[in-house]
């Protein structure tokens, strides 16, 4: 199928990449036009396993393009994957201004109908607000829209592989006709008929995802909820931490045997600097949010919010017992970023730890690559 990639972020990359990979004609488009430069130059903006690889395959084959003309990629394709960014405003909520830019676009250069998929973490409601979006901005052309839900559960770090090996995937549709149109999308990955670059070509068997069909409303909200849980499930882990301290427990010994229980699961039930990273921290900001403008007071997720914000704190109580006066001392802290495969660390905790607030009294402040300590440390 011919595919149009809106946005040439982690998810439009790995998006665009992999479902060139898997046979279909992708065009990739973006409003930054270095990006776009650099990509059409043969490299490749963002650091993600097997990312370059496929990349330059699918670019040899034909399968990929990009072009910093969003009206061209618009017009190319009979599905758009939206994979724009939508960061936090100040109180919390999404800023949706890219979706509807791209709505507005989409609307002005569109020639045939289109299946226009977002796959952007947005909030519930907002696959019917972009329904109308596009209805009300083409109003004086015939051409129609069909509005789908497809959100990521890649993780950064591991994103081909995720891509490629999904536990589920979501499509939230208005209409039998999108669904099989994202089912034939998705075919070769339930099929896994595509030449896995994770394992040098057939993925052992056993591993299936689900293809769910639902509502675009819950799949907008199997989004934000997943990402929620998740979050939870660490703040809970830090305040067992925090009990084990006081009663002289071990916290890897408790969370170890407790995610040994299947109905618990051991992922993402380590105590630690709480979460950070792009998503949690916006996507639990954002659900908090949703939930209040429709009267539901979502108290669990708050809470965990609030015991995410005290670790840093917390660590630095930790820093000022071990070392009694911190002032003229030197503190090596090892991994920055949230994997160790990523590239930026945006809102992990660990830059934000190295900020004057905590570390006003230490002698120097610095973020060295691995295996360059300094000699005298
Ligand atoms: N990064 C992740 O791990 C991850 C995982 C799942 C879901 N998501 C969600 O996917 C979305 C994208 O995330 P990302 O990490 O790829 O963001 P990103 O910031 O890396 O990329 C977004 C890209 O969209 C481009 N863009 C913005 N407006 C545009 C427009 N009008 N036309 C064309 N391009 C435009 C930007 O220039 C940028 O390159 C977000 O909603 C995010 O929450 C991210």
């Amino acid at each position: 199928m011919r595919l149009s990639v809106i946005g040439c972020g982690y998810v439009g990359l790995v998006t665009g990449a992999c479902l060139a990979e898997a046979g279909h004609d992708v065009v990739c488009t973006d409003i930054d036009r270095e990006r776009i430069a650099k990509l059409n130059a043969g490299g490749v903006p963002i650091y993600e396993h097997h990312l370059d690889q496929i990349l330059a395959f699918a670019h040899k084959a034909g399968k990929i393009s990009y072009t910093a003309d969003v009206g061209e990629a618009i017009r190319s394709g009979d599905a758009i994957f939206i994979c724009v960014g939508t960061p936090p405003k100040d109180s919390g909520e999404a800023d949706l201004s890219a979706i509807d830019n791209v709505a507005r676009q989409i609307a002005a250069e569109a020639k045939t109908p289109k299946l226009v998929v977002e796959k952007s973490t947005v909030p519930a409601r907002t696959g019917l607000e972009l329904s109308r979006a596009l209805a009300a901005y083409s109003k004086n052309s015939n051409v129609k829209f069909r509005v789908a839900s497809n959100p990521e559960f890649l993780r950064e770090g591991t994103a081909v592989s995720d891509f490629f090996h999904p536990d589920r995937i979501v499509v939230g549709v208005e209409d039998p006709s999108s669904a099989a149109e994202l089912r034939e999308i998705y075919r070769p990955i339930l099929e896994k008929s595509f030449r896995c670059p994770v394992h040098n070509g057939t993925c052992p068997p056993g591993h299936k995802a689900e293809f769910l069909v639902t509502t675009i409303n819950s799949a907008e909200l199997i989004k934000h909820a997943s990402n929620s849980f998740l979050a939870l499930k660490i703040s809970y882990a830090n305040v067992i931490a925090d009990l084990c301290e006081k009663i002289g427990a071990n916290v890897e010994e408790v969370t170890h045997a407790m995610g040994l229980d299947a109905r618990i699961g051991g992922q993402f039930l380590n105590a630690g600097l709480g979460y950070g990273g792009f998503c949690f921290p916006k996507d639990v900001q954002a659900f908090i949010h949703l939930s209040a403008s429709v009267g539901v007071d979502f108290d669990i997720l708050k809470a965990t919010e609030r015991v995410n914000k005290q670790r840093i704190d917390r660590y630095f109580e930790k820093i000022r017992q071990a070392l009694w006066v911190v002032k003229g001392k030197r503190v090596a802290v090892l991994g920055c970023t949230i994997t160790k495969t990523l590239t930026r660390h945006c809102r992990t905790p660990m830059p934000r730890s190295f900020a004057p607030s905590g570390m006003f009294s230490a002698s120097s402040i610095g973020i060295a690559p691995e295996n360059s300590w300094p000699a005298n440390w």
